[in-house]
């Protein structure tokens, strides 16, 4: 397996945001775009959860491909003499990798499936290993999949929609294919459909205007930057046709987390009467809960909110706070855009029918 990405690059081969290679893991530092396409080794468990949490590797399906991976890389740091050893180990994984970051279910849920796959196989060390990397790829190629499927269905409900706002990066950085959220921008830039972006800058990290500015613009897709408190305003001026965003966990309700800042979105479409579509593979639902009440909302070190570039903003003092994300209530979501179709409200009804069409009853 080399890149996983990239159905409808119109350019060379892009730089896919994870990689095995051979022995290791290769990412994009996603912390240095849009300035530097830097690339990071990572061969150990501590170098993985470090990426992790300071958001080199980022977006609920990029982690979970990445933390299956890093499973493996894990595993083989730790040398185990025998099968005992190697289970002792993958508890202690399940636990490192799994709860680097806690909002994002696809993390949780594709560590724990690649462990479990692997522990099922009879033998030794190198047959677990095996199963869990042979596993680890086929998390990533299902969601590759999937984000090829999200890209139809949603494009298809785009039509006759143009001016499209998005929020945080749900795109092919994010994923390992073309995106959850951008994947209909791509699907209907290849099929030759008119189609603009306007990317919310998604402070404090500013993965709109940092990530999705330039993941669209390097695909030729029109992308404009809006700063977050400007997005109301101009959707409400029915500026904009729809607004799409990703998610990083939906309860059984349709009640769905994304990047801080969604939900403004979202009650600002509700009041222009626009649509407001959520996209997101069904690894990114989480059955167990039934409101979005009960997800664990990831809250992040100050120092983000307090400097802008690395320059200090705020005055020595002054405390701040740095929740990662939101929860949109599922009144105000139109529809939900899966690998195995479009779901609408009531959303207990159509995710449970949606779960099992999956093939992941939970
Ligand atoms: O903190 P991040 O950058 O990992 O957050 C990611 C998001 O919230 C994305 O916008 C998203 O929609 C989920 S990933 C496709």
């Amino acid at each position: 397996m080399t890149a996983y990405m990239e159905p409808n690059s119109p350019k060379v081969k892009l730089t896919p945001p994870f990689e095995w290679l051979h022995d290791h893991i290769q990412i994009i530092d996603q912390t240095c775009l849009p300035e530097e396409l830097k690339l990071l080794k990572i061969n150990d468990s501590e170098s993985a959860v470090q990426a992790i949490k300071r958001l080199a590797i980022r977006g609920a399906p990029a982690l979970g491909a990445f933390g299956a991976l890093a499973v493996v890389v894990g595993l083989d740091e730790a040398k185990s003499a025998n099968r005992e050893d190697a289970e002792a180990r993958l508890s202690e994984l399940r636990v490192l990798i799994g709860d680097a970051r806690p909002t994002a279910v696809n993390l949780r849920w594709a560590v724990d499936r690649v462990i479990n796959f692997g522990l099922k196989s009879a033998g030794g060390v190198a047959e677990i290993r095996e199963s869990i990397l042979a596993e680890a790829h086929r998390v990533a190629s299902e969601d590759m999949d999937a984000c090829a499927a999200i890209g139809l269905f949603g494009a298809e409900l785009l039509n006759g929609l143009e001016k499209i706002g998005t929020h945080c990066n749900a795109g092919r950085l994010a994923t390992a294919g073309i995106g959850t959220a951008l994947a209909p921008f791509y699907t209907r830039k290849k099929a030759g459909k008119p189609i603009s972006a306007f990317a919310a800058e998604t402070r404090p990290l500013l993965q709109g205007a940092r990530l999705t500015a330039w993941e669209l613009q390097e695909a030729g897709i029109n992308v404009t930057v809006v700063p977050d408190g400007a997005m109301a305003s101009i959707i409400l001026s029915n500026h904009l046709d729809a607004f799409i965003v990703g998610a990083d966990r939906i309860a059984s309700n349709g009640d769905s987390a994304n990047k801080i800042g969604t939900v403004s979105h979202a009650l600002a479409a509700k009041e222009a009467g626009i649509p407001f579509y959520v996209a997101a593979p069904t690894s990114t639902i989480d059955f167990s809960i039934e409101t979005g009440t009960e997800i664990e909302i990831e809250q992040r070190s100050p120092t983000e909110v307090h400097a802008v570039n690395g320059q200090r903003s705020t005055p020595p003092g002054v405390s701040a706070l740095n929740p990662a994300f939101d929860v949109t209530p599922s009144r105000l979501i139109t529809a939900i855009i899966t690998e195995v179709g479009v779901l609408l409200p009531p959303y207990k009804d159509s995710i449970t029918d949606a779960i099992k069409l999956a093939g992941k009853q939970k």
